[in-house]
């Protein structure tokens, strides 16, 4: 049917949980220490990336042997891993965990689409492992957003067509990617970042089932 929407697969970083400001640190950290130039708006195009991918924009045109690529790409991913060591289910994001688990009472799905190799362990500090029927992470695919493929991954996971889930996302490569896939959008943050989405929202501090259904003129499945 049409317009029926069963799951919805969250992004994590900058969804549930800020450590999109971790991974900015960790960036900004290992900029300075090369002698980089690295903002806060330069990394507004790093949300949602791959590790990799961000390293490349940061580096621009610059042309570094692959042994410093990986060097720098691990150390970044040292200070990253310092900053999450104390996160705790008081780092959930306000209105995560409750529309998390309105949607699973309401008898839908959720999935996680992060691209971060380090999204279980985040997962499992904030504690909320429990809350989703499938986890795809910077482990599952090659391609990351805004590629559709982790979305497509998620999607399979839950056994659901692209057009029946709603990813939800901070990034605008990763509106570009639910797009991409088929998928309906929820942005959250500024419209100028995740305009290209359905519908936007400042974040989900106060958003329940039923307003993102209604911004998406959609219904949920009933059982
Ligand atoms: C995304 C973040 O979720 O994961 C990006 O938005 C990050 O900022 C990417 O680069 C990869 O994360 P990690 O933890 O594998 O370096
Ligand atoms: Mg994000």
């Amino acid at each position: 049917m049409i317009n029926m929407i069963r799951a919805f697969i969250f992004d994590l970083d900058g969804v549930l949980t800020d450590t999109a400001e971790y991974h900015y640190r960790g960036w900004k950290r290992l900029a300075d220490g090369e002698g980089l130039s690295f903002s806060r708006a330069d990394n507004e195009h790093l949300r949602g990336i791959s590790r990799r991918e961000s390293l490349m924009l940061i580096l621009k045109d610059r042309v570094y042997p692959e042994e410093k690529i990986q060097e720098m790409m691990e150390r970044k991913n040292s200070y990253y891993l310092e900053f999450i060591k104390e996160i705790s289910p008081r780092d959930l994001l306000p209105g995560a965990k409750e529309l998390l688990e309105e949607i699973r009472a309401a008898g839908l799905k959720n999935a996680l689409g992060s691209a971060s190799r380090n999204a279980s362990e985040v997962l499992d500090r904030l504690g909320i492992r429990s809350l989703f029927d499938a986890i795809s992470d910077g482990y599952s695919v090659e391609r990351q957003k805004p590629a559709p493929d982790l979305f497509l991954h998620a999607a399979r996971q839950l056994g659901l067509p692209p057009a029946e889930c709603v990813v939800v996302e901070d990034a605008a490569a990763g509106v570009e990617a639910a797009k991409a896939g088929g998928f309906r959008s929820i942005g959250l943050g500024p419209p100028k970042r995740v305009g290209d989405a359905e519908a936007v929202f400042p974040g989900l501090s106060g958003v329940r089932l039923a307003d993102l259904l209604k911004a998406l003129d959609a219904t949920q499945f009933a059982r």
